[in-house]
């Protein structure tokens, strides 16, 4: 099922190898330390209590009747929180939410946190939690996008305009012969990895030491040092693993702060642990959109007008804006091309990034309307994007840094059996009779580069150490860094001590964008080369080694040697080396970053085609997915197991955007009705029959030294549109919102 790249070959013999997840055996067996699991000595448990209105002011809180639960200990309101060095509303920064740390007694959403209560158990804080009884001053919320006020925002994203594009829409739009005007709707959804927002922390003096999940420590670091007005030297955040992120633990949230808050208010160490309804306002989540998209294409099929306008939402407070329409600057290349934006403020907390922010959502209006246009050409969905799609990004103008679109198209479509002449909607039963149907859709996604570094040491012993505060939230990051760490070092893997997921190691960047794997993975394998360098630099100039003259020619590390690049007869051992220049080790540091003249010159982006079967009841209006087939090019496969389960998670997803996820919120209170894993559906295994992702090989010269692109999110984007396109050919119906529901469908 997984093809794995030849280029591979040439590091050594553990990239592109399907090896297994180094901690799986410890997370199957329970021995894996998530950050809830830690128990310091005199540890107290905390609560959050959260707001039950939208909108208004805390009126009162029953102080006295919580503090009479025996084991409670304190009661962290904004009348004793610890001062604060920065305004939690303050930003310096565009990479920067604005945190509710109980800085006064407004209320802005529904599970805000406005008080945190410390006790001795969790029962006792929780039940202390509820006596509480908060009474409120309450104004009217506003928490749907049809009831907002709408303005242009400056940027969405992070710094994208509001407005980009070229060439004139409406007469794009009258030269066309074919045209699509229409609006798809997407709605809230709430992040819910399996493990919730957790910290523990510890003062000790000037120090804190917080075990908590984190996307990226090293900006976590930065934040709640200007919070507190501390050093950030002075802190350590141990994160080893997380329960998923998914966007949702990429900046350090206000439920995170808070514990560390507690912990100081009582100087001794705190846990505090979201429950599951609690993660629905204070640590973000994907906005609701409505897109309108107006396309034009002429009687020959040739796309002539892209027009995507977005409506979406943010909070009152602050602004993220779902990028919808990045997606359509990168796959269809029209003489008139434009992207906007209108947003709206709600009385909820912040939207955030959320798996694959923008191209998800955008995605399924993009390439649901996309085949709109196809069926109103009268074309095969695959002909007309494979007459369409773009050979340079159309947006910018600018080449690929690598595309294996067509490839993924095509393998895609053969793996799944995709017809030339596409039955004509509501035409296919199977043998139970279900309707069948069959869509398509394209996925792409930025192939993204952060700052990293990174250390490297190759031991007396012949053994290596490499060091990096790298994140495995689940993806299977560490497994594919100890590979490269072990090619870079020449070793064998379990040669190589691989340490990660503290904040006192080199920084890791942010493992989000998709772009943990390109960016920590080039900081390792630039540490590598580096240890490298300094051990051959001992040897090439030493007589009495065998190396001795190969510095122009070069060495290669294989198998603890180094071999004259010249003559691979003659090689010399680490430890030799090492030993003769009485030396412990060579330790080197090597760093990362986006590559400021291929960022100039080209558009990186991964790249993906997917194909869906679905079923549906014709009295019912049930959906089921009953097949899936994406094909996806990302340059080079560090491993090709977690880079499949990577899709896989990303396809899955896409099936719960299609027919499950959605955040209902009540007009009157501006509470989410369904806001817990009882009534926010997701996928479970029974909605999930076969999934296949085939790994398109793909060299990509530019991005980086290894060649690697993204894969975390792009599985994700067009599988939603695939399916509902699906939905489509076997109802003859367009549903223009998701979730499907089967009343669309009666
Ligand atoms: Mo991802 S939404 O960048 O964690």
């Amino acid at each position: 099922m997984t093809a794995i790249t030849g280029s591979h070959i040439r590091h050594g013999s553990n990239i592109g190898q399907p090896m297994t997840r180094r901690e799986g055996i410890a997370k199957v067996t329970g021995a894996a330390r998530f950050a809830a699991d830690n128990h310091p000595p005199g540890m107290l448990y905390a609560v959050l209590a959260g707001s039950h209105v939208a909108r208004g002011r805390v009126a009162s809180l029953d102080l006295a009747a919580a503090k009479a639960q025996p084991g409670v200990v304190e009661i962290m309101t904004p009348a004793n929180a610890p001062a604060l060095t920065q305004h939690p509303d303050e930003k310096t920064h565009p990479f920067m939410f604005r945190l509710d740390l109980l800085q006064d007694d407004r209320v802005r959403y529904v599970n805000q946190p406005i008080a945190v209560v410390i006790a001795a158990t969790l029962e006792a804080a929780t039940e202390a939690a509820r006596l509480l009884a908060p009474t409120y001053e309450v104004e009217a919320p506003t928490v749907r996008l049809d009831d907002g006020k709408k303005f242009v925002p400056e940027t969405v994203g992070l710094g994208v305009p509001s407005r980009e594009g070229h060439g004139d829409i409406e007469a794009g739009l009258r030269a066309a012969d074919q045209r699509v005007d229409v609006t798809y709707e997407t709605p809230a959804q709430y992040h819910n990895p399996m493990e919730p927002h957790a910290v523990v922390a510890m003062w000790e003096g000037e120090r804190l030491i917080v075990d908590t999940p984190s996307q990226g420590m090293g900006m976590a670091k930065v934040r709640i040092a200007g919070l507190f007005g501390m050093d950030p030297e002075n802190i350590l955040i141990r994160s080893p693993y997380l329960g998923g992120g998914f966007g949702a633990k990429g900046m350090i949230s206000g439920p995170q702060v808070l514990g560390m808050m507690a912990a100081k208010l009582v100087g001794r160490p705190v846990k505090l642990v979201l429950r599951r309804d609690q993660m629905y306002g204070p640590v973000g989540h994907r906005g609701q959109t409505r897109q309108r998209m107006r396309l034009g294409a002429t009687a020959a099929g040739a796309l002539t007008a892209l027009d995507h306008h977005t409506v979406t939402t943010t909070s009152r407070f602050d602004d993220f804006l779902e990028p919808c329409g990045r997606a359509s600057h990168v796959l269809y290349p029209a003489d008139a091309l434009s992207t906007s934006y209108e947003a709206v403020r709600l009385d909820t907390g912040t939207p955030l990034f959320m798996r694959a922010p923008g191209e998800a959502s955008g995605s399924v209006a993009l390439e649901c309307a996309i085949d709109e246009l196809a069926e109103a050409c009268g074309m095969n969905p695959l002909a007309f994007r494979l007459k369409n799609y773009a050979e340079v990004e159309p947006m910018s103008g600018k080449p690929f840094t690598s595309k294996a679109l067509r490839d993924c198209y095509e393998q895609g479509a053969a793996r799944f059996g995709w017809p030339a002449q596409l039955p004509p909607p509501r035409s296919m039963r199977d043998a139970n009779g279900l309707l069948t149907g069959w869509g398509m859709g394209t996925a792409t996604f930025p192939a993204l580069m952060f700052q990293a570094a990174a250390r490297a040491t190759i031991r007396a012993d012949g053994t290596g150490v490499v060091e990096i505060g790298a994140q495995d939230m689940g993806q299977g990051a560490w497994t594919a860094f100890a590979q490269i760490a072990a090619d870079g070092l020449g070793l064998e893997i379990d040669q190589v001590d691989f340490r990660s997921g503290r904040s006192d190691l080199p920084d890791a960047g942010i493992a989000g964008g998709s772009g943990h794997a390109a960016t920590a993975g080039s900081a390792i394998y630039d540490a590598t080369g580096a240890a490298i360098a300094a051990l051959a630099a001992l040897a090439t100039g030493d007589e009495r080694s065998p190396l001795f003259g190969a510095g122009n020619a070069g060495v290669v590390a294989r198998g603890g040697h180094l071999w004259r690049r010249d003559d691979e007869s003659r090689g010399e051992s680490y430890r030799d080396i090492l030993a003769r220049a009485g030396r412990a080790s060579v330790e080197a540091q090597g760093q990362s970053a986006g590559n400021p003249v291929t960022a100039q010159n080209y558009a990186a982006h991964s790249h993906g085609a997917v194909f869906a079967e679905v079923k549906v009841d014709p009295e019912l209006g049930q959906v089921r997915v009953s097949r899936l087939v994406g094909a996806y090019a990302a340059g080079r496969v560090i491993n090709p197991r977690m880079v499949e389960s990577q899709y896989f998670g990303g396809m899955i997803w896409g099936v719960g955007f299609a027919l499950h996820e959605e955040a209902i919120f009540d007009r009157r209170s501006g509470r989410p009705v369904n806001g817990n894993f009882a009534e926010y559906h997701v996928p479970v295994n029974a909605d999930i029959p076969s999934v296949e992702a085939i790994l398109v090989p793909e060299h990509d010269p530019h991005i980086n030294a290894l060649g690697i692109k993204g894969v975390g999110e792009i599985g994700i984007v067009g599988t939603a549109g695939a399916i509902l396109n699906a939905i489509w050919h076997a109802t003859g119906k367009r549903v223009r919102s998701t979730p499907v529901r089967l009343e669309a469908l009666l």
